[in-house]
């Protein structure tokens, strides 16, 4: 019997989320698949929607390349291009997209021997500051590259900083800047991450990338962003089971550093999950979980192991019983922002869980 610890993976819902996505946006989408898909498993993930797919979208070459290896065919951007110019020879071989994002990597990909079409995407630094090429560089950087017999395609890209602000100027800007800097030049555009997929027609335009709303979270986290975002399917499930049940009496300390102190007779139930698995050391007393189907809070402080909840209100649990530490009942989202965190790294850091896939067959 081995622990009880296990992330279930519905690719149903990450099928219908990637259709939601594109629905919304209009176009072609890129399935943002980077860091074991958002920690879902990019292999498992990018199969299920590989009859579908107009492409995928990692951070470096290994996560392409396990992509390919399992017998991935669509396209798949490399979001930060080469950090080396030796990665070229790989990209070619592989038939890989690139992102190319400063000056450095355009001299490399123009001095290099490209014996096959590669497809670029040129990233503007429209105001998130982060990387890119300058507004004013970014025409002659164009042409640079158009210039170049090996570059196939360029596809004109920029990234959002504040898209999950409804009403964000900073977005709007972001946006004019990247109209102006690119008036005229006739290519493709992607501008859209998943929050402007929802919340921001204005930016919607050849490709979107989609990440965070296809593992089923609104980048809004609540905040009024698009009703749309309601209609997203949590993809994972992390799912413990209680191990031990004992009850405290009144004025009693629970677990480390005593964080918790009852205030009346606590039926204490040990869960099979701690920050070892990804489950956040900061959630605080009052995080929600679920127990049997039945809501009730985290208490006491999370251990590397273990986590403590509240059964008084559940007499029917005991050792054995299922807790949903975010899925269906649990919103990922309510658990990251009790923790003072976001859904993306809570899902990216699930680790030591048995991970189950289900909804493969269309
Ligand atoms: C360039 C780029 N596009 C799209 C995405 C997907 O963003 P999100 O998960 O917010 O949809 C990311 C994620 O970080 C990204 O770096």
């Amino acid at each position: 019997m081995s622990r009880p610890l296990v992330a279930r993976i519905r690719l149903d819902a990450f099928r219908h989320n990637y259709r939601l996505a594109k629905a919304a946006h209009g176009g072609r989408a890129l399935a943002v698949v980077k860091a074991n898909a958002y920690g879902h498993g990019a292999v498992e993930c990018a199969r299920a929607i590989a009859d579908e797919a107009d492409g995928f979208a990692v951070a470096m070459i290994e996560e392409a390349l396990s992509l390919r290896a399992a017998g991935i065919t669509a396209p798949i951007l490399l979001l930060e291009g080469f950090f080396e110019a030796s990665e070229l020879l790989d990209i070619q071989v592989y038939d890989l997209w690139i992102v190319v994002h400063q000056r450095w990597q355009v001299d490399d990909l123009l001095a290099a021997h490209l014996t096959r079409p590669i497809t670029v995407w040129l990233k503007m630094d429209s105001g998130m500051h982060r990387v890119g090429i300058a507004p004013d560089q970014y025409r002659a950087t164009y042409e640079r590259l158009k210039a170049h017999p090996a570059i196939a395609q360029i596809v004109l890209m920029s990234h959002f900083a504040r898209a999950d602000e409804p009403e964000s100027r900073h977005m709007l800007q972001q946006v004019e800047t990247f109209h102006a800097a690119t008036m005229g030049i006739d290519a493709p555009v992607s501008l859209s991450n998943s929050a402007a997929i929802l919340g921001w027609s204005g930016a919607h335009a050849d490709w979107a990338r989609p990440g965070i709303m296809l593992y089923g979270a609104d980048p809004f986290v609540g905040k009024a962003g698009a009703s749309i975002a309601e209609r997203l399917r949590p993809v994972m499930q992390l799912e413990g089971a209680v191990i031990s049940v004992r009850v405290i009496s009144y004025g009693e300390p629970l677990g480390y550093g005593g964080a918790f102190v009852a205030e009346r007779p606590t039926r204490v139930g040990v869960v099979s999950c701690g920050y070892a698995d990804g489950y956040p050391r900061t959630a605080p007393t009052g995080t929600p979980v679920a127990v049997d189907g039945q809501l009730t809070r985290l208490i006491g402080r999370v251990s590397m192991d273990m986590l403590t909840v509240d059964l008084t209100h559940i007499p029917q649990a005991d050792v054995g019983s299922r807790v949903e530490l975010w899925g269906d009942q649990v919103p990922v989202n309510e658990v990251a922002s009790r923790a003072g965190t976001i859904a993306y790294e809570l899902l990216c850091h699930v680790k030591r869980a048995r991970f189950e896939y289900s909804g493969q067959s269309h």
